[in-house]
C-alpha cells in the first residue's frame, strides 16, 4: 500500500474521498465542501439518519455523479471524539471495508491535525488492510493507494512512523502466516542478511558450535534443517544505552520425543513469532533511526523428534558453562533463549527483553487473541524496564500484563545432576519459564514477555512488534 501527503481540497484524485462524520458537531471544513458540491444531500441524510456519525460506522458509499473529481464519498463515524487508540483501530476497520469493497484508490480526509492522526490512521490502515493470501494464485485485490488529506503542518513524520510500524507489524504476520516449509531458520537468516542500514552477523551450525551454544543446538539436533542465529546491530547514537531484543524463532515445534498432540498442531509453524517479531522490529528501527543502539538477537532451529534429537535426561551444557537438565524436549523454547541470552550479554546491553512464544501455561492465565494481554515478567534488576515497557504497551494498545517470577519458582528449577533444571512444576508454569531464563541474563535488567496466547491465532496478529517499537522509540 502507498501513502501519500496531499493538502485538504475537493480536486482530490480520484477513487473514493473518505470523510468523517463527527456525533454532535456540525459539517465543517472539506466535508462541508463535499455537502455543498453534493447539493446538501449529505446533511439532509444526516439529519434524517441514513448516515450515522456513531463510532465505527461505516455507511454506504454516495456516488458523486461527475459534481467531485472522486467517483464515490464514503462517510464514516467518528463518535464525539477520538484518541490514540481509537485513531488506530476506526483506520484499521476502514482499510478492512475498504479492501473487501474491493477498492485500490483513496482519499482520506484526516480527522484531526497532526502527526499523531496520521500515525494512527496509517498504521490502522495497514493493519486492517492485510490478508493472509501470500499463497493464493489469484490474491484479492487490495487497497494500493491511499492520500492522506491533511490541513495545518504536514504530518510526515507521522506518515513515516505509522507506515514504517504497520509495514512491520504486517511483515511479522506473513513470516508467522507462511508454512514451515518456507519460513525455516536458513530463510530467517536470509530475511536478516537483506537488512539494510543494520550490521548483520549470521552464526551458522559450524559458528555455533565453535561459540558453544550447547543448549540451543541440542533442540536443533533433532531437524536435517540447519539452525541459524542472527545478530543484528543498529547504532543509533554512541552515547545512548543499549538494548537487546531477543526473540525465540522455532520455525515449528513438534515437541520432540514429548510429542505434541495433533489437535491444532498447524499452528506450531508461528513458534518463532519472537524471531519475527525482533526480524521486524529492526527493519522499522533502520526506517525510524532511534536515538538509541539496539542489538536483535533471534534463535532459529525446529524442534523435531528423530534418529538425532535430544532426549529428557539429556544434561546439555549451554553457552553460559551451566548445564541444564532436560525433563521434557517440549520445553525447547527455554534452551534456545539460554543461549541467546547469553551471546547477548557480549554486547553489554543496558537492558534486554525477550519476547517468546514460550508456554501454554501463560495462554491459560491470560487467555489467547491479540485483545489479550501478554506475560510481563522481570527480574530483580528490570523493574524499572518493565515499567517502560507497560508504558509502551498502553501506547501501543497491546496489553502486558504482569505475572511473577522469583524465588518460589527457582527452588523449583533445582537438579541433581545439573546445575538446573529447565522445567519446574506444572502449576505456574510461566513463571518457572521465566525465572529458568533470569538465570542467564546476571543484574542486567531483564523483561521477559510470554506471547504465547497473543500472537499465534488462527491467522497470525503480529502482536508485539508495535509494543517493541514504542518502547524503542519513547527512549
Ligand atoms: N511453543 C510451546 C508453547 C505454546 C503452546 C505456544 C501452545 C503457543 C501455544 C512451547 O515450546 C511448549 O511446548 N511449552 C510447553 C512447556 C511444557 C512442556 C512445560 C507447554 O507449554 O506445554
Ligand atoms: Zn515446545
Ligand atoms: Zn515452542
Amino acid at each position: 500500500m502507498d501513502f501519500s501527503l496531499k493538502r485538504k481540497s475537493l480536486d482530490a484524485p480520484g477513487g473514493t474521498l473518505v470523510c468523517g462524520l463527527w456525533e454532535g458537531r456540525p459539517l465543517s471544513g472539506l466535508e462541508r465542501r463535499v455537502d455543498q458540491a453534493l447539493s446538501g444531500v449529505v446533511s439532509r441524510m444526516r439529519k434524517s439518519g441514513i448516515l450515522s456519525a456513531e463510532y465505527g460506522a461505516m455507511n454506504d458509499a454516495l456516488y458523486t455523479d461527475g459534481a467531485l473529481p472522486a467517483e464515490k464519498v464514503l462517510f464514516i463515524g467518528l463518535g464525539k471524539e477520538l484518541d490514540r487508540g481509537k485513531t488506530r483501530k476506526l483506520g484499521k476497520e476502514l482499510g478492512g471495508h475498504l479492501a473487501a469493497k474491493g477498492i485500490q484508490e483513496a482519499s482520506v480526509s484526516a480527522f484531526e491535525h497532526g502527526d499523531e492522526c496520521a500515525e494512527m490512521l496509517s498504521l490502522g490502515m495497514l493493519l486492517g488492510a492485510y490478508l493472509p493470501d501470500e499463497e493464493k494464485s489469484e490474491r484479492a485485490t487490495s487497497l494500493e493507494r491511499v492520500s492522506l488529506l491533511y490541513s495545518g503542518a504536514k504530518p510526515s513524520a507521522g506518515l513515516l512512523r505509522g507506515t514504517a510500524i504497520g509495514n512491520a507489524v504486517n511483515y511479522a504476520r506473513f513470516l508467522n502466516n507462511a508454512g514451515s516449509n518456507i519460513v525455516t531458520p536458513f530463510y530467517l537468516a536470509q530475511e536478516a542478511r537483506k537488512l539494510q542500514g543494520i550490521e548483520v552477523e549470521i552464526l551458522d551450525r559450524a559458528a555455533l558450535e565453535a561459540e558453544h551454544f550447547g543448549s540451543l543446538l541440542a533442540v536443533a539436533r533433532g531437524s536435517s534443517r540447519e539452525p541459524y542465529v542472527a545478530v543484528m546491530r543498529y547504532h543509533g547514537n554512541p552515547d545512548a544505552d543499549t538494548v537487546a531484543l531477543l526473540g525465540k524463532g522455532v520455525t515449528f515445534d513438534t515437541g520432540g520425543v514429548n510429542q505434541k498432540p495433533s489437535a491444532g498442531l498447524e499452528e506450531m509453524r508461528m513458534d518463532m513469532s519472537g524471531a519475527g517479531n525482533v526480524l521486524a522490529a529492526m527493519r522499522a528501527v533502520a526506517e525510524l533511526k532511534p536515538a538509541v543502539n539496539v542489538v536483535g538477537i533471534f534463535g532459529a532451529v525446529e524442534n523435531k523428534d528423530s534418529a538425532s534429537g535430544y532426549h529428557p535426561g539429556d544434561v546439555l551444557r549451554s553457552r553460559s558453562g551451566k548445564t541444564i537438565e532436560v525433563m521434557d524436549t517440549d520445553a525447547e523454547g527455554r534452551n534456545v533463549l539460554a543461549d541467546l541470552i547469553d551471546k547477548a550479554l557480549e554486547y553489554s546491553p543496558d537492558e534486554m527483553v525477550d519476547m517468546a512464544t514460550l508456554t501454554g501455561a501463560c495462554m491459560v492465565a491470560l487467555g489467547k487473541g491479540d485483545d489479550a494481554p501478554a506475560g510481563l515478567f522481570t527480574n530483580e534488576s528490570g523493574k524499572r524496564l518493565a515499567m517502560r515497557l507497560s508504558a509502551a504497551a498502553r501506547s501501543s494498545g497491546e496489553r502486558l500484563w504482569p505475572l511473577p517470577s522469583g524465588e518460589f519458582y527457582q527452588r523449583q528449577l533445582a537438579s541433581e545432576r545439573a546445575d538446573l533444571r529447565h522445567l519446574g512444576d506444572r502449576f505456574g508454569g510461566a513463571s518457572s519459564a521465566a525465572q529458568f531464563l533470569f538465570n542467564f541474563s546476571g543484574d542486567v535488567p531483564h523483561c521477559h514477555i510470554d506471547i504465547a496466547g497473543t500472537a499465534i491465532a488462527k491467522n497470525a496478529t503480529g502482536w508485539g512488534v508495535q509494543l517493541l517499537l514504542e518502547y524503542l522509540l519513547a527512549r
